[in-house]
């Protein structure tokens, strides 16, 4: 490798690292993506060897038009996708570039294997693995896909599925040992093509299980196994680039699965065999306790005048928010009570919504001032402070059973602490549960009163109220 290739590679590295470091607050995520943009375009314009070392067998050559047709291609399906995209479908979209990524690496591999000459067991092993991470990875994406937008999204169980699971996963992972070691001893393509089908199965066998909302998680997970995938390519066709981009996606996903995972207080385990949600659970031990008792219902104009003589207002945005739009709707009353002096922040769940940074993203579109954003941690210990708490649409990331009540599926989960605010108005349509499938006790709490109606409708009418009060 010449020193000018290297200092290319050193380049790239440093602008994918800066990116991903940038794209961690909301003021400096757009500069994060152009900077991490900008390594992928020189990566494209720059790493190209026509006379390298690239293990193309007979009967492929290197072509730069082949590689200005891929580019555009790819440039204009991302520009048309982005640019189109609903801001709630993002992790839908996500889901699908991620698929063909997993994809794209697969068949790299594939074409390595099946036409290449004199391959190691080494390089041998890291196509299979690209392969068989990268077509998992595929499948899996589009499943999760087809979750996403509302297709069988509860998870998918029969009895046994586990173990027919664990035993497909056996016969690749034993098809991908035979094929490493005689790559070059006979006819190996029998055995790839039904180690390749067996393999994207599996993607579509481990996700189906899996419920809707546990989605972002899912494609966290395989978003790091396509970096995996991309990661063993480079191996295989000599590009240090790869390895490096495909590393840095590779753990940043691994992370972000863990921080998700943590933040709803469930192992990956969970998530993956778990089927969290195929079902309603009722309330655990809490379900006992509340027995014979009621919520109280309230109205917007009495809503109008609490939020209008508070001092602190601490809103709390969830999936409802989402679902309703409502997000210009809070702007507004946000800035409506700013203006009669009353304190207002906003209290992010990790993982309110349906997907990391959800709340932000929605809360940004609507230009809500970063500085009015708390995160649970920095918030929860003021609650105690605050006038009235507004639960908009939120309701697993405020459940107390969560600290509560041993026996409830989301006993341990870290949530915000609205139940601590002295009136808490929690606004949703109906008594249904969020996608935990549990019993809320913080509706039956005594300083708890419910606004009952569409986010959206029923914050046009507090607007409306505060602005005449
Ligand atoms: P949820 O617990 O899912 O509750 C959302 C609530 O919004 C529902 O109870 C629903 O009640 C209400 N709602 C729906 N449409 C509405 C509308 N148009 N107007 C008003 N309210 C509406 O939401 P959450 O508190 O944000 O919690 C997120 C859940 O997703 C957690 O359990 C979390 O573990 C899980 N999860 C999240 C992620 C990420 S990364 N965010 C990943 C995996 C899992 P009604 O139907 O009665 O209106």
């Amino acid at each position: 490798m010449s020193s000018t290739i290297a200092y290319i590679i050193i380049g790239i590295s440093v602008l994918f690292i800066l990116g991903i470091k940038l794209l961690a607050s909301p003021k400096t995520a757009r500069l994060g993506n152009l900077v991490a943009a900008a390594g992928m375009f020189i990566a494209l314009v720059s790493l190209h060897q026509p006379n390298g070392d690239y293990v193309w067998g007979q009967g492929w050559s290197f072509n730069y038009t082949l590689i200005v047709i891929g580019t555009i291609i790819g440039l204009v399906i991302g520009a048309v996708g982005a640019y189109s995209v609903k801001m709630t479908s993002m992790p839908q979209m996500v889901a699908l570039f991620n698929g063909l990524g997993g994809g794209a690496a697969a068949l790299v591999a594939t074409l390595e294997f099946l036409h290449g000459n004199n391959i190691t067991a080494f390089i041998a092993g890291s196509m299979l693995f690209a392969t068989l991470i990268g077509s998992l990875s595929f499948s899996g994406s589009i499943i999760a896909y087809l979750k996403l937008e509302g297709k069988f999204e509860k998870p998918m169980t029969f009895p046994g599925q586990n173990l027919l699971n664990g035993l497909i996963l056996v016969v690749i992972l034993g098809l991908c040992g035979w094929l490493t070691f005689n790559v070059s001893g006979g006819n190996t393509t029998t055995a790839f093509i039904v180690m390749f089908v067996l393999a994207v199965f599996f993607g579509v066998a481990m996700v189906m299980p899996i419920g809707g909302a546990d989605m972002p998680v899912v494609i966290s997970l395989l978003n790091s196994f396509t970096g995996l995938a991309v990661a063993a390519d480079g191996f295989a066709i000599n590009n240090l680039a790869m390895v490096v981009a495909g590393t840095l996606v590779g753990s940043s996903g691994t992370l972000l699965t863990l921080l998700m995972c943590s933040a709803m207080n469930r192992p990956v385990s969970n998530v993956l065999f778990g089927a969290f949600g195929a079902g309603a659970t009722g309330a655990g031990g809490a379900a006992g306790d509340l027995a014979g008792k009621t919520v109280k219902p309230i109205q917007a104009d009495e809503v109008a005048v609490l939020l209008a003589y508070a001092q602190q207002v601490v809103i709390v945005p969830g999936y409802g928010m989402a679902v309703a739009q409502a997000q210009h709707q809070v702007r507004e009353l946000s800035d409506e009570l700013g203006k009669r002096g009353v304190e207002v922040r906003f209290a992010i769940h990790p993982v309110a919504g349906r997907m990391p940074g959800h709340m932000n993203v929605l809360l940004a579109e609507a230009n809500v001032p970063y500085d009015q954003l708390c995160e649970m941690e920095a918030i929860n210990p003021t609650m105690d402070r605050v006038d009235v708490c507004l639960v908009i649409g939120a309701n697993d990331v405020v459940n107390p059973a969560a600290r509560e009540d041993k026996s409830s599926p989301i006993y341990g989960m870290p949530i915000i602490d609205a139940d601590h605010a002295k009136t808490v108005i929690v606004m949703k349509r109906s008594m249904a549960a969020g996608f935990a499938g549990i019993e809320n006790l913080l509706f039956y709490k005594d300083n708890t009163r419910m606004l009952f109606g569409d986010a959206k409708a029923s914050l046009n009418a507090l607007v409306a109220q505060v602005k005449a009060s």
